[in-house]
């Protein structure tokens, strides 16, 4: 299985998960694990899991972006674009064997449960575009806004992986 993992992170945390979760795919084939641009290269992947931080309830913006440098992250994060972008520019898209890939959707939030969580919309999106989305939306919490990632997080993550891989075999 060739998956993709495409994600933004202001603080680091979203692309610790993004990596666990690349981690975690890995035995099951190649991975290619990359920020979000606005230029979508969903190329010949059979499962596309995209991650991004909670912002306001949604998913980051340019403004938020630059709240959370205002707040500590990294400069070169903020003037980046993200998946808001990349999914603006998202088109509907076949893999080699000519069938959608199957899709995903994560975020890393503070606040706990999932209210507001932008996985979910992230993972209409893809419904809507044609995607074949597997899976339920999930979540992974920090706990200060820059982190770190509450402890077990990250295998949640991995844990969260497998489940997806048993989906799509
Ligand atoms: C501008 C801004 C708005 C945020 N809004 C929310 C929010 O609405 N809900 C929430 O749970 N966390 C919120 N957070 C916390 C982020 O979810 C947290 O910083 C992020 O997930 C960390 O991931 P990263 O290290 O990949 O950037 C906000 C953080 C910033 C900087």
């Amino acid at each position: 299985m060739r998956t993709l993992v495409v994600y933004e992170s202001m603080f680091g945390n979203t692309a610790a998960v993004a990596a666990a979760i690349a981690a975690a795919l890995e035995p099951a084939g190649p991975v290619r694990l990359e920020l979000a641009d606005a230029r979508p290269a969903v190329g010949d992947a059979e499962l596309v899991v995209v991650g991004s931080p909670t912002h306001g309830f949604a998913l980051p913006s340019r403004l938020s972006r630059r709240a959370a440098q205002a707040q500590g992250a990294d400069a070169s994060a903020a003037a980046r674009s993200g998946i808001r972008e990349w999914l603006a520019a998202l088109e509907p898209t076949d893999d080699a064997a000519g069938r959608p890939p199957f899709a995903a959707a994560f975020d890393v939030r503070q606040a706990p449960g999932s209210a507001g969580a932008p996985s979910h919309r992230v993972r209409r999106r893809l419904d809507r575009l044609g995607f074949r989305v597997v899976g339920e939306p999930a979540s992974f919490h920090v706990g200060p806004t820059a982190g770190p990632l509450r402890d077990g997080e990250l295998d949640r993550a991995s844990a969260w992986a497998e489940a997806l891989h048993g989906l799509v075999r």
